[in-house]
């Protein structure tokens, strides 16, 4: 593909992990590295869309898959149209992120930001995790409810054992490997 082509194209980095992973931290490190390249670009950050496209939804299955098919349509239509797209929700449920792969046809890039609960759990950005231990939060993902690792994801970000520059780095790579950017 050549570059210029490339940079018309649309593609979505679809981020899947725990709350607490890193997606959000490695989002905003990659809109500022992707902005000043010069791209296009458009972000759906889970506790963001839940403010507005998704307000008032849950966290049992239904209203999560609800909530991801929402973000998977709005991710198609802005990636269709060229526009490149990250989305940053845990997504737990594999069967729906394979839906949203479907969706998106080729443009769908499927990262995992790998960081087990124990580590998660540490670091309770947002005190969630106490939380959920204390039965206040109930349905809470990976104490007591379900994640469903990516079992092909294109790329997995070690965030326990990289920093979010490092991950950051990474994804940027794989993107300018497989012409979807250009090299830098
Ligand atoms: S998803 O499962 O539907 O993909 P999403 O990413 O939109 O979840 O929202 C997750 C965010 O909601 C978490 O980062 C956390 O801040 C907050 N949250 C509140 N309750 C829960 C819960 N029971 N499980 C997971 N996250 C929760």
């Amino acid at each position: 593909m050549s570059q210029a082509a490339a940079q018309d194209k649309g593609f979505c980095l679809w981020f899947t992990g725990l709350s607490g992973a890193g997606k959000t931290t490695i989002t905003n490190l990659l809109v500022k590295e992707l902005l000043k390249r010069g791209s296009k670009l458009e972000v759906l950050d889970g506790d963001v869309v839940r403010e507005n496209l998704s307000k008032g939804l849950g966290f049992s299955k239904e209203d999560r898959d609800t909530n991801i098919r929402r973000i998977a349509f709005v991710a198609n239509l802005l990636s269709r149209n060229g526009v490149p797209v990250i989305t940053a929700a845990i997504s737990p449920y594999r069967d729906i992120r394979d839906e949203a792969r479907q969706m998106m046809d080729g443009r769908f890039i499927e990262v995992y930001v790998k960081a087990s609960v124990e580590e998660c759990e540490r670091r309770d950005v947002k005190g969630l995790y106490k939380k959920a231990r204390a039965g206040e939060i109930k349905e809470f993902t990976g104490i007591s409810d379900p994640y469903e690792e990516p079992l092909n994801p294109e790329i997995t970000v070690e965030t326990e054992k990289q920093t979010p520059e490092e991950s950051a780095q990474q994804i940027l790579k794989y993107l300018e490997d497989h012409g979807w950017i250009a090299k830098n």
